[in-house]
């Protein structure tokens, strides 16, 4: 079927996922995807397949070796294209966290001390820890914090921060708090100009909208695919003029064959084979809402961004004014989506009650969700926000439909 139109066909999208029909999770409205989405049947299927038949070393020649090590070859194949990037600039490892880690220890030789990072108080643990690190070695760590009225990162702020020590700008692409969508690109023009390297963290971007890295022209950027709607590993770009001259942080032998001089122990091979699905699905979205089969992966990507940004924002703007509106709840960050501005990633916290107790109540009427710091403790530090209880997050993705907004806004009714 092609439908041609503007409106993503979600009852399609919803058939494509094995979970809505499972009886364990089928009754419940799933909110907590910015923690991790379910996965569709192509990855499933590929999963699957990869551990029936080729569950062997790969890379030797016998067909069921030689077949495993082509289809990981093709996984990573597929997401570089899909992010516009060569193959030889992504690395797919087991977390964000963990390439994060590998990177900050690759770069930091090429720091010296006084030398300075900029992080934020925005962003997850997992682009921040790792920098903070490197002042073992005598680099300057430097903080741009948000606005405490709103929570937003503010360019200005930036731009005092950024001096001619500033090495590295490690920033997130969208806060998996606030849901705000940060300026990547000019935030990268604006360090380029000043001769610092950007690290975008996308795991809280990329599961509404695969980016392309060579448009934001970020020196690295990062996201977890299993927030991306696969199995649990994280993949992690790099400029390839910067990757090759990073030093190795694989076995000695390996020295010069990057990307893997940052991929020490490699990935999880039969999920890496299952990112086929991931493609697959991508394809299958496409082609059920469009017509020109011509067009490349990355081209079709933008063509499904919008269909998604559309759908995402008619879902979470009703959930954003209820919020913003009752008097006992206080939402963080904007209130509307507008222009991609934001993702559907909704934070809030209640005057009286506990956001453990507001998650409960949420449960007891069927919606996923939780109350956490999410690991973006120093976000809610700032905002004086309980670290321990954290806030309630209710975060939508593109599956999400009608039916969910209208089973949350009536269990957020019987939250006052
Ligand atoms: C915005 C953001 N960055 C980084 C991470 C860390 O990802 P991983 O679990 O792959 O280490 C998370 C995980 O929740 C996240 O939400």
């Amino acid at each position: 079927m092609n439908i041609e139109n503007n409106e993503l066909d979600v009852n399609f999208v919803r058939s494509q996922f094995p979970a809505f029909k499972d009886e364990l999770c089928k009754d419940w409205v799933f909110l907590e995807n910015a923690g991790g989405s379910y996965v569709p049947d192509t990855v499933v299927d590929r999963l699957t397949k990869f551990m029936i038949s080729t569950k062997v070393q790969p890379y030797a020649e016998y067909p069921m070796s030689k077949i495993a090590g082509n289809e990981m070859d093709i996984a990573t194949e597929y997401f570089s294209k899909m992010i516009n990037a060569q193959k030889n600039e992504i690395l797919i490892g087991g977390s964000t966290s963990i390439n994060l880690y590998v990177l900050s220890n690759a770069l930091r030789s090429f720091l010296k001390p006084g030398d300075e990072v900029i992080v934020t108080n925005q962003d997850h643990e997992a682009n921040i820890s790792p920098w903070r690190r490197l002042e073992e070695s005598g680099i300057k760590i430097i903080e741009w914090k948000i606005n405490k009225e709103n929570a937003e990162l503010e360019i200005d702020s930036l731009l005092n921060l950024l001096n001619k020590k500033t090495k590295i700008v490690a920033v997130t692409h969208c806060s998996n708090i606030v849901g705000s969508v940060n300026n990547i690109k000019k935030i990268t023009k604006l360090a380029h100009a000043n001769n610092t390297l950007v690290m975008a963290d996308g795991v809280s971007y990329a599961p509404h909208g695969f980016p392309d890295v060579k448009d934001l022209d970020v020196d690295f950027y990062t996201f977890s695919l299993y927030k991306t709607y696969g199995p649990h590993l994280a993949l992690l770009y790099g400029k390839e003029e910067i990757l090759k001259t990073l030093p190795n942080q694989n076995h000695s032998f390996l020295n010069g064959n990057y990307p893997y001089t940052l991929n020490p122990g490699g990935p999880n091979h039969e999920e890496l084979s299952s990112l086929i699905g991931i493609y697959d699905y991508v394809n299958k979205i496409y082609n059920h809402h469009f017509s020109d089969k011509d067009n490349k992966i990355q081209k079709k990507i933008a063509k499904i961004n919008n269909l998604i940004a559309k759908h995402e924002e008619k879902l979470a703007n009703p959930i954003l004014k209820y919020i913003s509106l009752n008097k006992n709840l206080k939402l963080i960050g904007k209130d509307k989506i507008v222009s991609k501005n934001r993702a559907p990633t909704i934070s809030f916290t209640h005057k009286n009650k506990t956001s453990e107790e507001v998650s409960k109540i949420l449960v007891a009427n069927k919606i996923a969700t939780r109350n956490d710091n999410f690991y973006a403790w120093r976000c809610l530090d700032y905002l004086g926000i309980d670290t321990d209880d954290g806030v309630v997050r209710l975060s939508l993705v593109h599956y999400n439909d009608q039916n969910d907004v209208n089973m949350v806004l009536e269990a957020l009714d019987r939250v006052n």
